[in-house]
C-alpha cells in the first residue's frame, strides 16, 4: 500500500489526538464533550468513503461500507476512541483510521460480505473503572448493573448516554449482526517485542485474561499528632502493607504481572490518619488458573492484613475475563496476507487488553499488531513509523482479498 495513504493515516491519528479534554495532552473518556470532535472528523472520512455513519446508544461510531448483495456478511474492523489521561495518538484510534483507509482503498467496490468500521467509545475503563464498554454494547452484555455505575462526579453510564445526546434504553439496537462474518483490529504492540525483532507487524493468536477490582481498607480517622501509633486503625498503612504484598505475589507466579495503579486516601490530609483507603489492583496471566489462583492469594492477604491491623476490607470486582483465543483460521489468513506484503509473520500474544478479546467469544476475530518504537504507550510520545503502517495497510488488504476470494456472493 502507498506510503502516502499510511503517512495521511499517521496524520488523521495526530489530528485525532488534539481532541482532548485536558488543554496540551491528549485525554478523553467514556463520552466526554472532546468525543464530540473525533465523531465529527471520522464521520466526515467515513462519509466521503462512501459509507453510512451512525453512533449507537453506546456511543460507538459505526460506517457501513456495503456487500454486493444485500443478504452478505458482515466484517467488523475496529478499535476504541477513547484513552488513558495523558495518552498518545494511536492506542485505539489507530485500528479505526486504518479501517476507514482500508475501505477509502476499494474506492467504492463492493466485496461479497459488508464491512462496518467500528470507532468503540470506551475501552481503557478510566471514566467508570470498567473496562471496554463500547464493544460489550456490540455484543449485548451492557445490563441494567452496568448503565447504573457511577463515575468520579455520581454521574451514571446512563446519565453520560443522555448527555452526550443519545437513548441508553436503545442499547439492544447496538447488537452485531447475527450473521456476522468476523472481527479486525488493528493496533499498536504497545510493548518492545516487534522493535527487538525488528519486525514491523505481528499476528496475535491470544490475549491474556485479567481480573480488575477495588480494595477498599477501612479503619478510623484521627489526629496524626495525638494518636499513639499502636492506637491506630490507618487505612492507609494496612493498603500500603498490601501493596507490597501484591508485587511479591505477582512475582511468585512466573509470567504474572500485577498492577495498584490508582489509590485513594480519605479524607486526605497530611495530619489527618486516613480512615479509608482504595486501591485499584489489575492483574493478568494467559492462563486463567495462575490469574485465579493469585487473586484468590491476594484477596488472602488483604483479609489477613485488615484483621491483624484493626481494619476491614471491601473487595469489589470490577472486570473478570478470560484469557482468549483468536480464531485459528483468521490467524492463518492474517499471517499469509503479512507475508504478501512482504513481512515476516510473527506470532505473538498480547498482554494488553483489547476489543477483540470481548467480540473474540461471539465471532471468529483476528488482531494485527504494528511495531511500537520504543516500547513506549499510555504515554504523550507513543509514536508509529509511516512505513510499519505501510505493512499492516497492506496486509488488511491482502486479508480483505482473500476473505473475498473464500465468502460466497
Ligand atoms: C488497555 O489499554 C489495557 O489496559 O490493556
Ligand atoms: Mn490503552
Ligand atoms: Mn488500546
Amino acid at each position: 500500500m502507498d506510503d502516502a495513504i499510511a503517512r495521511e493515516v499517521v496524520n488523521r491519528c495526530r489530528h485525532l489526538a488534539t481532541c482532548s479534554d485536558e488543554p496540551g495532552y491528549t485525554t478523553r473518556t467514556f463520552l466526554s464533550d472532546s468525543m464530540h470532535a473525533v465523531h465529527a472528523g471520522l464521520s466526515r472520512w467515513m462519509a466521503d468513503a462512501g459509507m453510512s455513519v451512525t453512533v449507537d446508544a453506546a456511543g460507538n461510531i459505526r460506517g457501513v461500507h456495503p456487500g454486493s448483495s444485500s443478504a452478505a456478511r458482515r466484517l467488523y474492523i475496529g478499535s476504541h476512541l477513547d484513552t488513558v489521561p495523558h495518552a498518545g495518538a494511536f492506542d485505539g484510534v489507530l485500528g479505526v483510521v486504518m479501517g476507514v483507509a482500508l475501505v477509502e482503498s476499494l474506492r467504492g467496490r463492493r466485496l461479497p460480505f459488508s464491512i462496518e468500521i467500528v470507532g468503540f467509545s470506551e475501552e481503557e475503563g478510566v471514566r467508570f473503572g470498567i473496562p471496554f464498554i463500547g464493544s460489550r454494547a456490540v455484543v449485548g452484555e451492557v445490563d441494567a448493573t452496568l448503565l447504573a455505575a457511577t463515575d468520579a462526579s455520581g454521574t451514571s453510564v446512563a446519565q453520560a448516554i443522555g448527555h452526550f445526546g443519545l437513548d441508553a434504553s436503545r442499547m439492544a439496537d447496538a447488537r452485531a449482526a447475527s450473521n456476522a462474518l468476523g472481527y479486525l483490529e488493528f493496533h499498536i504492540e504497545q510493548g518492545p517485542v516487534l522493535e527487538h525483532l525488528r519486525q514491523p507487524v505481528a499476528v496475535v493468536d491470544r490475549i491474556v485474561g485479567r481480573t480488575y477490582a477495588d480494595v477498599t481498607f477501612v479503619g478510623r480517622a484521627g489526629h496524626a499528632g495525638t494518636t499513639p501509633m499502636e492506637a491506630r486503625q490507618d487505612a492507609l498503612a494496612g493498603a500500603a502493607e498490601w501493596i507490597g504484598c501484591v508485587e511479591t505475589q505477582a512475582r511468585r507466579m512466573k509470567d504474572l504481572v500485577a498492577t495498584t495503579g490508582r489509590i485513594d486516601a480519605a479524607p486526605g490530609a497530611a495530619n489527618v490518619i486516613a480512615g479509608k483507603c482504595r486501591v485499584t489492583l489489575d492483574v493478568r496471566h494467559a492462563d486463567d488458573a495462575a490469574r485465579t489462583i493469585t487473586v484468590g492469594r491476594l484477596q488472602s492477604a488483604a483479609e489477613d492484613i485488615a484483621a491483624r491491623r484493626g481494619l476491614t476490607v471491601e473487595w469489589s470486582p470490577r472486570f473478570d475475563h478470560q484469557a482468549v483465543a483468536m480464531h485459528p483460521a483468521l490467524v492463518s489468513m492474517l499471517s499469509r496476507a503479512v507475508e504478501r506484503a512482504g513481512a515476516a509473520p510473527h506470532v505473538m500474544p498480547s498482554g494488553a487488553g483489547h476489543d477483540a478479546m470481548i467480540l473474540a467469544p461471539h465471532m471468529p476475530a483476528a488482531m494485527l499488531f504494528i511495531r511500537t518504537p520504543g516500547g513506549l504507550s499510555h504515554h504523550p510520545d507513543e509514536t508509529v513509523m509511516d512505513g510499519d503502517v505501510a505493512v499492516a495497510l497492506a496486509a488488511g488488504a491482502n486479508f480483505l482479498e482473500e476473505l473475498a476470494g473464500s465468502v460466497d456472493d
